[in-house]
């Protein structure tokens, strides 16, 4: 379907890695809000579909590698030939892989950097065309506190993370023109997949460097997610910190 054909009806999310973690929070969310969600997986697509159970018609699963960024326009044409219309991109999945630079493989780290910024930018650049043709649009940037302040063994990961955010500044600027909002979330540690081989000792520390004293919820982390995707209409270029005080 070509982008001048949009139909009116109920938004359309794009949220890659909807299969586990904070995308699949951030689906179930914006699920719960009335919005139809085509959710990306790499090998999750039964998880995905699990999503749609009590919102029959409205989940979309689309696999979707981000070791093939070729494969972006495809993604979008699967969403945008099934439902029409595309209003808002949240780019949650992320290739990780820590290691202290005087270690890690070269081609390990290079493969951080390139899976991660390449199918961002592929993905939104097949996405425009539709974004500024859609309601109240938005691009989702999920980046990390780590991108700000650095963590031991994540050169790679805070290297991309913080290319966000100056990836995220530079298109909204180009696309505020037609509309189209594009605004990074900065996570601290939450619990989830990624997290989980954190030992209990490092955890508690990292705990203990959060004002809050914890680590966050997908839940919560989701919550402002959707905040930006879908009610923050004057908000473009922003970062939001949701790191129980993680980086003060
Ligand atoms: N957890 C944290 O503490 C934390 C903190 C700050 C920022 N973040 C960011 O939040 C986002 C979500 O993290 P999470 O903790 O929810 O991760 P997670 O639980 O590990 O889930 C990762 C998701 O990304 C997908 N994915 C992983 N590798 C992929 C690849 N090569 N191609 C396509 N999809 C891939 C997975 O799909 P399959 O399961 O189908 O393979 C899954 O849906 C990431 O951008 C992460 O950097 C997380």
């Amino acid at each position: 379907m070509d982008a001048d054909d949009t139909t009116t009806g109920d938004r359309v999310a794009l949220v890659t890695g909807a299969s586990r973690g904070i995308g699949a929070g951030i689906a179930r969310q914006l699920l719960d809000r009335g919005v139809r969600v085509a959710g990306t997986y790499r090998s999750g697509g039964e998880l995905v579909e699990k999503l749609g159970a009590a919102h029959p018609g409205r989940v979309l699963p689309v696999a979707f590698d981000l070791a093939v960024p070729q494969t972006a326009a495809d993604v979008v044409e699967q969403v945008t030939a099934h439902w029409g219309r595309l209003d808002s991109l949240v780019l949650n999945a992320a290739v990780w892989q820590g290691g202290k630079l005087a270690r890690i493989d070269l081609g390990d780290w290079w493969r951080v950097i390139e899976e991660n910024l390449r199918s961002t930018a592929a993905l939104v650049r097949a996405a425009i065309p539709w974004l500024i043709r859609g309601e109240n649009p938005g691009v989702v940037l999920i980046g990390s506190a780590v991108g700000s302040v650095g963590f031991p063994g994540d050169t790679a990961y805070a290297s991309v993370k913080s290319a966000a955010v100056g990836f995220a500044r530079s298109l909204a600027k180009e696309l505020a023109p037609q509309g189209v909002r594009v605004n990074v979330l900065a996570p601290g540690f939450v619990d989830t997949d990624m997290t989980a081989a954190i030992p209990d000792g490092s955890r508690q520390k990292i705990a203990d460097a959060t004002l809050l004293g914890r680590f966050g919820t997908v839940d919560e982390i989701a919550r402002a997610a959707v905040f930006l995707a879908e009610d923050a209409t004057f908000c473009t270029g922003a970062v939001l910190a949701a790191d129980g005080g993680w980086t003060l």
